[in-house]
């Protein structure tokens, strides 16, 4: 086949101009666990890292957080709702089937002149949605992406199953991309997916396939399914491999990792990952012990933290990596433009 000449384009260079959170007041600690399933303090410590997570009240959806994560977000990146071209928003847990949480954020952010859409890639989502986000303002045809990572997973776990429910919170986190100086920025990203692990990590009930219906409503397969051990091993090993290619694509080796921010589902996940890639604890960021597993949330909401710490400066190499349903993987390298 004869092959097409394409002009090269240059791209413009994409940052990260502003990120923010919203956790929800209610704190959900592993002694109130005790009390609904048959658990211990001890056992989901010693497990997954986790001390308590967060609840969302009952009169919010996922929509509320991921707003005042984006409101926050917006504010340090010092850019109006009016301004935003694009909103993504990552989530496994969107307000209701139809519309899109996106478009419902969107009315209530003002930000009246943006595109918008939902992306489900599980707790992998706000990875893809760097991703996705970046193509738009490397490529010229957006100046404002907002890229949110919102989840109410403890609307749909079964608070009766102690595999599952001991290990997810509620929150959102959010970021703003933007054109910035050459040589930052997003340097690289990965996406990947293997659909055929669908099963270790679904909610079958209640889609297109099997709707929900007075007779199977009660069925426990309505809420959150989870091959835990499977998942695990799965974790670890994409982790390392999606974080060594992103590492490799920016032309950068292993230990110019100035910070690395994984998706933070379970403490024991990450220490293996960073053990595989050779990497120092100084340079991991671990929060999983205070929110638990926050599924799209959760990257942002730690590379918030990172920043609000000081751990990372203009210049610093960050990796992004995570995991989650699908099953799916993705990271990123950046390096921090402000
Ligand atoms: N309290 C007490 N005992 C428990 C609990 C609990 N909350 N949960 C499970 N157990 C029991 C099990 O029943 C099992 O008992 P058995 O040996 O009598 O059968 C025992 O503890 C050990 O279970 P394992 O599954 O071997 O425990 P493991 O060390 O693998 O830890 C865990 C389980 C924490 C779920 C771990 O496998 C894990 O973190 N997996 C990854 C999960 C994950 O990250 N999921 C999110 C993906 S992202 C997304 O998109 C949502």
């Amino acid at each position: 086949m004869e092959m097409i000449e394409l002009p090269i384009t240059k791209m413009i260079p994409v940052g990260i101009a502003g990120t923010g959170v919203y956790l929800p007041e209610k704190v959900l600690t592993n002694n109130d666990l005790e009390k609904l399933v048959d658990t211990s303090d001890e056992w989901i410590r010693t497990r997954t890292g986790i001390k308590e997570r967060r609840i969302l009240p009952v009169d919010m959806a996922t929509s509320d957080m991921g707003v005042r994560a984006a409101r926050n977000a917006l504010d340090k990146a010092g850019i109006s709702p009016e301004e935003l071209d694009l909103v993504i928003v990552a989530t496994v847990t969107p307000d209701m089937q139809v519309p899109s949480a996106a478009c419902i954020l969107q009315d209530k952010l003002g930000a009246k002149n943006a595109a918008a859409f939902d992306l489900n890639a599980g707790c992998t989502g706000f990875a893809y949605g760097i991703s996705v986000g970046s193509q738009f303002v490397k490529t010229g045809m957006y100046k404002n992406v907002l890229v949110i990572g919102a989840d109410a997973l403890s609307r749909i776990v079964d608070w009766t199953d102690r595999n599952t429910c001991v290990l997810f919170g509620d929150a959102a986190g959010a970021v703003v991309l933007t054109p910035c100086e050459e040589g930052y920025g997003i340097l690289s990203t990965e996406m990947g997916s293997d659909g055929s692990k669908a099963g270790l990590l679904s909610n079958p009930l209640g889609g297109a396939q099997t709707p929900l219906t007075p007779e199977n409503c009660e069925n426990p397969l309505r809420y959150l399914q989870m091959a835990g051990r499977e998942v695990f091993k799965f974790a670890v090993k994409v982790m390392e491999e999606s974080a060594l290619s992103v590492v490799k694509k920016a032309g950068l080796e292993k230990n110019d990792i100035d910070c690395f921010i994984p998706h933070q589902a379970n403490i024991r996940i990450i220490e293996s990952a960073a053990k595989r890639l050779g990497l120092s604890a100084d340079k991991i960021f671990i929060n999983a012990q205070k929110y638990g597993n926050t599924s799209a949330a959760s990257i942002p909401i730690a590379l918030h933290e990172a920043c609000e710490e000081g751990r990372i400066k203009k210049g610093n190499r960050i990796v992004l990596v995570g995991f989650g349903a699908g099953l799916t993987w993705g990271a990123c390298a950046v390096r921090w433009s402000y």
